[in-house]
């Protein structure tokens, strides 16, 4: 078969010929790829700079996507650490481990969708008692992820959203999402009031976003909930200890770990309905799977789906 292939981490995959993948525990069977998408997560897998990494090449990156199995049917897969990831013309999943799509989807969507809208819609109904008319501040809002964020905390019923982000003209770009508010980085004293803060980027701006909005919170025992699902602005965060003393902020993780398996999997069959039903508006950019390496070096902020 065909595979995007990493030989050395730090250079982008090669399309190029890999040996047919086998099926080998009695869970498990080889199914064609259909589309794949180009995750954050997977660049990460990809340069091994993961914290799962083994370090283990060659490697074929990918952690998710649209197959179709022996039995016809097209499945939404995510795939346990592997060497042999959706990257590929074949892929080996675990059945059970899957969701079956309706017949006429569109996978480039679903392969596009399903990453960045499962983290917010996990974290939402899986990692904190969230409540319909409670408010929410989005950082990292003109993301993949955060313009999912903002569709899926209205579609939980937050009374307000408000996206922030670095990208200022990107920001005008949220309102039709469902933004009822939108801010610059430097401006987040004006969210101090809301009730869940769901935080793509950490590093820098979390703690200035966390010191800001802590200093002009208006009730400091009133609770605030600060939920960390990506890293994109640094690993580590220096969010000063005052700031949890001060306030009645409680900062929690959401992802494969915090929140166990067989409740993404509960989950993800809700959010393929919705993705389905066309509930979200989704950015996708679909590219030949032989083009990897044009697609690792683009980013024009669509999610990249490399299609065998
Ligand atoms: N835990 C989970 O369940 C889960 C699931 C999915 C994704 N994630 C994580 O969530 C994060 C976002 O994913 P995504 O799909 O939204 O990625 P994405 O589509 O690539 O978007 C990243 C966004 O971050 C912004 N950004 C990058 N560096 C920044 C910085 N230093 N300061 C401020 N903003 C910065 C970019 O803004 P510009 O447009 O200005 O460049 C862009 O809007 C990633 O870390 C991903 O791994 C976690």
């Amino acid at each position: 078969m065909h595979a995007a292939v990493v030989h050395s981490f730090g250079t982008p995959p090669r399309y190029e010929q890999f040996s047919d993948p086998i099926a080998r525990g009695k869970n498990e069977v080889v199914v064609d790829v259909l589309a794949a998408g180009l995750h954050p997560r997977v660049r990460s897998q990809a340069d091994g700079s993961h914290y799962t990494s083994t370090g283990e090449l060659p490697l074929i990156p990918g952690i998710d996507g649209v197959v179709r199995g022996p039995d016809g049917r097209l499945r939404y897969t995510i795939l346990d650490e592997t060497s042999l990831g959706t990257l590929a013309e074949r892929t080996v999943i675990e059945p059970d481990r899957s969701i079956v799509l309706p017949k006429d989807v569109d996978p480039v969507i679903v392969a596009a969708a399903m990453n960045p809208a499962m983290s917010s819609w996990v974290a939402l109904r899986r990692r904190i008692d969230f409540k319909r008319g409670q408010s929410v501040l989005i950082l990292g809002a003109t993301g993949n992820a955060g313009r999912m964020a903002i569709q899926v905390a209205k579609k939980f019923g937050a009374a307000h959203v408000i996206g922030a982000g670095r990208n200022t003209a990107a920001l005008q770009a949220l309102r039709p999402l469902g933004a009822d508010e939108v801010l610059p980085l430097d401006q987040l004293a004006e969210a101090a009031n809301v009730d869940v803060v769901i935080d793509y980027l950490w590093g820098e701006p979390a703690a200035a976003g966390v010191v800001d909005m802590i200093t002009a919170r208006k009730e400091r025992s009133d609770p605030i909930t600060w939920i960390q699902i990506g890293s994109v602005a640094g690993p580590t965060s220096p969010i000063p200890s005052a700031a949890l003393r001060a306030a009645r902020l409680q900062i929690v993780g959401s992802g494969i770990g915090s929140v166990p398996g067989r409740d993404w999997l509960k989950e993800l069959p809700k959010l393929v309905h919705a993705i389905t039903k066309g509930e979200f508006d989704v950015r996708s950019k679909a590219m030949p799977l032989k083009d990897v390496e044009q697609a690792w070096c683009t980013n024009t902020g669509d999610r990249m789906v490399l299609v065998p």
